[in-house]
């Protein structure tokens, strides 16, 4: 998708369909359709207020002598916000879509009382249409039109002093247009299936990825990863034919010998349960059990062509979870990365155990901080559903400027406790730790979290159970149905605020 500005007046732009975003207010609503008329030296054939009136969830395709005109609610003025923004651009290149347009135009918007630079601006509607123009159908081999149609998509703007706005609009577009074709990065290797996307493929990928960015990539197969002493990544990993990985990453964009930031990915290609197997209903969405580590790869996508300032590491531990005559079994007792037993009540509750050997490597780094992002724990859907992130910490500083990217991103962050009374619930008779202790499953995401932090060494941690945000199941303005992509813009916000 091509993504640009043009500086020239709406009326000297070429485009399929043009789109003005609108309040819900009748005077406002009445000047913005004369000064579309002027701006586009058109005429409108005809609109009714009732048809349209600028509410957060409208969206209405009207026609001029010449040309076709979206028109996308903001809702009231006073209350606008950057997420009824996104949503706005969303649903315009959507109904844009949805008339097979191929080029569409949309007017950057202005307005005080989103107390946001232009450049942000910009940005956030960059984001947001591309995120909205996203489809996962690469395997369809028998549908006769593409499901995204739009190849450009032009800003423009209608500021009368444009000049001096101008480069602050095209650096938020250019900014923009990267982080949301990262976000598209990661949704399609969450989407990708698991007979094709297995922990190898995967290093491939990624492998791929860091040539044509310019990072590091190192994939340690099982007997490297057996000289190593990853008895966590190996225990889980050993029950399938598609062996374990763990994947490294490494991006210096910062100065020799700046402790780096460590971003670490819970990669499961599938994750049937193993020899404690899930129950068939639902087990086709556990092909995204990776999108903690597709969260890492669409970050490395965006921090490497932003250019951060930053030395950034990305772990992925990448495993198929399967029950078999090799597999790991209840009961049994392993030796982690870090030389701590774990005893595995649950061999469902893989994903702690291979990303404690990735934190553990990760700490001895001496990184700046360590952030996870992980599929954790069915629990965090079932306490907070769909719509935030759960966190924990044992830094406050570090949680807080995640949890201000999550406001200003909207993939929005809740913190929850790491009382040592929890931590007590993976206590065990046999080993150093329990992957599941607590057989009541009370506090599920609190306890998968606590037992992560057993593995961090000496440096600022958050994780995050993406487990309710990665894998949507319904189609939302800009997230669509299956992998999100969520993290990709809550790390990269986080990174760009730090290292800019
Ligand atoms: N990958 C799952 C968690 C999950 C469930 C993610 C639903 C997305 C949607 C994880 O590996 C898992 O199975 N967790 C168990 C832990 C339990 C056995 C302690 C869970 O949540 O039930
Ligand atoms: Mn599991
Ligand atoms: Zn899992």
């Amino acid at each position: 998708m091509k993504i640009t500005f043009d500086k020239s007046p709406a009326n000297k732009i070429k485009s399929d369909a043009f789109v003005f975003l609108c309040y819900e207010d009748k005077d406002l609503l009445t000047a913005e359709l004369k000064n579309i008329e002027t701006t586009l030296n058109t005429e409108i054939l005809g609109i009714t207020l009732e048809d349209f009136s600028g509410r957060d969830t409208e969206v209405e395709i009207i026609y001029s002598n010449d040309k076709r005109i979206i028109l996308s609610g903001l809702g009231k003025k006073d209350e606008l916000t950057l997420e009824k923004v996104r949503k706005a651009c969303a649903r315009a290149v959507k109904k844009a879509n949805d008339y097979k347009i191929e080029k569409v135009a949309v007017e950057i918007v202005q307005d005080e009382s989103l107390k946001r630079t232009i450049d942000v601006i910009a940005k956030v509607q960059t984001e947001a249409c591309i995120m909205a123009l996203y489809a996962f159908d690469k395997y369809i081999t028998t549908a006769k039109e593409k499901r995204i149609t739009i190849e450009e998509i032009t800003f423009f703007s209608e500021f009368n002093n444009l000049k001096k706005f101008a480069k602050q609009i095209e650096e938020g577009i250019k900014v923009g247009s990267i982080i949301g074709k990262a976000v598209h990065c990661a949704r399609d290797l969450g989407n990708e299936p698991s007979n094709v996307l297995y922990p190898e493929e995967l290093a491939n990928r990624i492998k791929k990825l860091g040539k044509q960015r310019g990072y590091a990539v190192r994939a340690f197969a099982m007997n490297e990863l057996q000289k190593m002493g990853m008895g966590g990544i190996i225990a889980i990993g050993k029950g399938s034919k598609n062996g374990p990985y763990l994947i490294e990453m490494k991006y210096n964009g910062g100065k020799k010998g700046d402790a780096p930031v460590v971003v670490v990915g819970k990669g499961v290609t599938f994750d049937s349960g193993g020899i404690s197997i899930k129950p068939s209903a639902g087990m086709e969405a556990m092909k995204m059990d990776m999108c903690g580590a597709a969260a890492v790869v669409g970050v490395f996508e965006a921090v490497t062509q932003l250019k951060l300032k930053v030395n950034l590491v990305g772990l992925i531990p990448s495993v198929e979870n399967m029950p078999g005559g090799n597999a790991i079994k209840p009961g049994d007792i392993i030796k982690s990365y870090s030389g701590k037993t774990i005893e595995v009540g649950n061999t469902d509750a893989e994903g702690r155990v291979i990303l404690a050997d990735a934190i553990t490597y990760g700490s001895r780094m001496k990184p700046n901080c360590i952030i996870d992002l992980a599929t954790l724990t069915g629990a965090t859907v079932v306490a907070l559903g769909h719509f935030v992130t759960t966190a924990m910490t044992n830094n406050s500083d570090l949680k807080n400027e995640i949890i201000e990217s999550g406001q200003a991103t909207y993939e929005r962050v809740w913190e929850l406790p790491t009382w040592m009374e929890y931590d007590k619930l993976i206590d065990c008779d046999n080993a150093d730790v329990s992957n599941m202790g607590n057989p009541a499953r009370t506090a599920g995401t609190i306890v998968g979290g606590m037992f992560l932090k057993r593995f961090v060494e000496n440096c600022p941690w958050v994780h995050l159970d993406i487990a309710g945000t990665a894998m949507s199941n319904s189609t939302g303005d800009y997230i669509p149905k299956y992998a999100t992509g969520v993290g990709v813009r809550l790390i990269t916000h986080f990174l760009r605020k730090r290292y800019s």
